[in-house]
Order: structure tokens, then C-alpha cells, then sequence
């Protein structure tokens, strides 16, 4: 059984901007936003700049508030750390974890990332969890190997009743910033290994689990892959920072 997912659309900053940058940026994406019934915002700006967001997007009910990571632990003498709680505190709905900068920079692992999905989801916020192949992993036919290894990881970790509480994205690390995004059927072929693959813990957790696509999405390519059946949605990185893109992209996403 199918059953309508809302799009949702994730803007992540990444390490970029400034109280200026923020002000104008949102002001511009929320009136050129305001018009669309769908799809759900969320806004993914660095740490410093959460409360300051959260302040901007206060009365709009379509943009919610995302954080780009947090601490696996709930508090403590983790120094440089923020936890969920600490999120939840400032208005985050959502968590990104597991983003394959942090895996490559960070030395994030699969099981630090399923400890981080099950502390946010704790604290009821939603985690993003990233995956996704290197550009060697693909070309020597290890993708499904590589998105199973991560998926799995954190279904072992998940009572079967939080599953439907994860959203996931697919981010191909070969597409990332580098101006070759996926083919749409590339995504898809992913994204429905990733939907079979959390049917094997819960069918209604896969047929209701938003699946996210991440890798140069533009204004330009995201009606084509929003058109795939297992597409539930962007994770969006640096036309996030560019107000005319992301409005073409959420424009793209309403259903
Ligand atoms: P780009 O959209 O810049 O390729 O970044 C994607 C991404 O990493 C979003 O998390």
C-alpha cells in the first residue's frame, strides 16, 4: 500500500552566513514561500544562528527550524557539544545527523549516527539521517552494499515503533557541491532500496518515511527528480543560500 507523503524541502546552510545574511535570505524565501501551500521548510542554519532564525520564522507555520547536527549524549562534559535538548530548547523539529561532512571530516561512524538519530528522537524532534556512496563505491558497484550497511545500522538500533519517526536522505557524496547531481533515476533506484529496505523492519514506517534527495539540487533539476515515486522531498545545500533557487525548488515540490 502507497500513501501520499508530504514534500519536504530542508535548507542546509552549512557553515555559511551572518545575522545580515540571515535576515535577508529569509525575508526573501519567506514571502516568495508564502504562497505555497506545500511543501513543509525547514531551515538548517549553523548553531549560532538558531535562536536568531527561529525568531524570524516565529509566525510562519509552513518553515520550521532544523539544526545541521548534535551530540550524541544528553549532557556532560562534552565541551564544544550541543544536544538535543539544547535544540528543542531553541524551537528545532528537526536534526540532521549522520551528513557525510561530518562522517568524512568528523569521523562520524554508522553507530554514532544511529546513537545521535535515537537521542533526538527522544526529545521528539525528528532526525534527517544521511546517506549515501563515494564516487569510488559507486563505479565499483558497491552502492547498494554501502546504503544497506547504513541503513541497517540504524534499524538495529530503532524499536520497531520508532522507525516512522526517521526521515532519511539520500546524498551520493560524488553529487555534493559538485554540480553533477544524480540522474532522477539514479535517486529513485536508491531511494526504493532504502524504502524496501525499512519494510523489511515495518512496512508502514517505509510506506510512511519521508525519503529525502541531497546532491546539487537547483531551481532547475528538482522538478525531475521530485517526480519520482520514492522522492519525498531535498536536502539542499548551496542553492539553499541563493533565495530565487530555493523558492524555484520548494515551487517545485508543491503537490
Ligand atoms: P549541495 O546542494 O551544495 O550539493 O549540498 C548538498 C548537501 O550536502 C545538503 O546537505
Amino acid at each position: 500500500m502507497t500513501q501520499e507523503r508530504q514534500n519536504l524541502i530542508v535548507a542546509n546552510w552549512k557553515m555559511n552566513g551572518a545575522f545580515e545574511m540571515a535576515n535577508s535570505l529569509l525575508e526573501e524565501v519567506l514571502n516568495g514561500t508564502r504562497q505555497f501551500k506545500s511543501p513543509s521548510i525547514v531551515i538548517c542554519p549553523p548553531f549560532v544562528y538558531l535562536q536568531h532564525v527561529a525568531q524570524l520564522i516565529e509566525s510562519n507555520s509552513s518553515v520550521s527550524l532544523g539544526a545541521q547536527n548534535c551530540s550524541e549524549h544528553s549532557a556532560g562534559a562534552y565541551t564544544g557539544e550541543v544536544s538535543s535538548n539544547m535544540l528543542k530548547d531553541v524551537g528545532c523539529q528537526y536534526v540532521i545527523c549522520g551528513h557525510s561532512e561530518r562522517r568524512q571530516y568528523n569521523g562520524e561512524t554508522d553507530e554514532d549516527v544511529a546513537q545521535k538519530a535515537i537521542s533526538i528522537i527522544d526529545r521528539q524532534l525528528t532526525p534527517i539521517v544521511c546517506v549515501g556512496e563515494t564516487l569510488n563505491e559507486r563505479q565499483s558497484g558497491k552502492t547498494d552494499l554501502v546504503i544497506e550497511r547504513q541503513i541497517d545500522s540504524i534499524l538495529e538500533h530503532c524499536e520497531k515503533q520508532l522507525v516512522d519517526r526517521i526521515t532519511i536522505a539520500y546524498e551520493p557524496i560524488w553529487a555534493i557541491g559538485t554540480g553533477r547531481s544524480a540522474t532522477p533515476e539514479q535517486a529513485q533506484e536508491v531511494h526504493h532500496l532504502i524504502r524496501n529496505r525499512i519494510a523489511t523492519l515495518s512496512q508502514s514506517a517505509a510506506d510512511g518515511c519521508r525519503i529525502l534527495y541531497g546532491g546539487s539540487v537547483t531551481g532547475e533539476n528538482a522538478a525531475e527528480v521530485l517526480g519520482q515515486i520514492d522522492v519525498d522531498g531535498c536536502l539542499v545545500g548551496g542553492a539553499s543560500l541563493k533565495a530565487a533557487q530555493f523558492i524555484e525548488i520548494c515551487r517545485a515540490a508543491q503537490r
